[in-house]
């Protein structure tokens, strides 16, 4: 997928919340910070648990199985027992809508 793809409309998201989608076949999770939208893929890098299960706090996503804790910005790790960061979708909000692009 190499075009803005419509996954959500901005209302749908609310701050503080985040929301799981499937775009060409990548799972991938959308979070709402403060009215800032960051995507990243939804699969712990640790064992594969999905993120957007976790709880969010403090700008990180927390790993539902293993308690890996995640930069929702950058998808850097922040703690064991990943070690390995999460791939960033781009995406960004146009004409009331959430867009990725992978
Ligand atoms: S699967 Fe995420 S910390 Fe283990």
């Amino acid at each position: 997928m190499n075009e803005w793809t419509d996954v959500a409309s901005v209302t749908d998201i609310r701050p503080g919340t985040c929301q799981a989608f499937v775009a060409a076949g990548v799972a991938v999770v959308v979070f709402n910070l403060e009215g800032h939208f960051f995507c990243l893929e939804d699969c712990c890098s640790h064992d594969g648990a999905e993120l957007s299960s976790g709880e969010m706090d403090s700008g990180e996503i927390i790993c539902p199985r293993h308690g890996a804790r995640f930069d929702i910005r950058t998808g850097a790790v922040c703690t064991p027992p990943a070690y390995e960061n999460i791939q960033v979708v781009p995406v960004r909000s146009n004409n009331g809508m959430v867009q990725i692009k992978q």
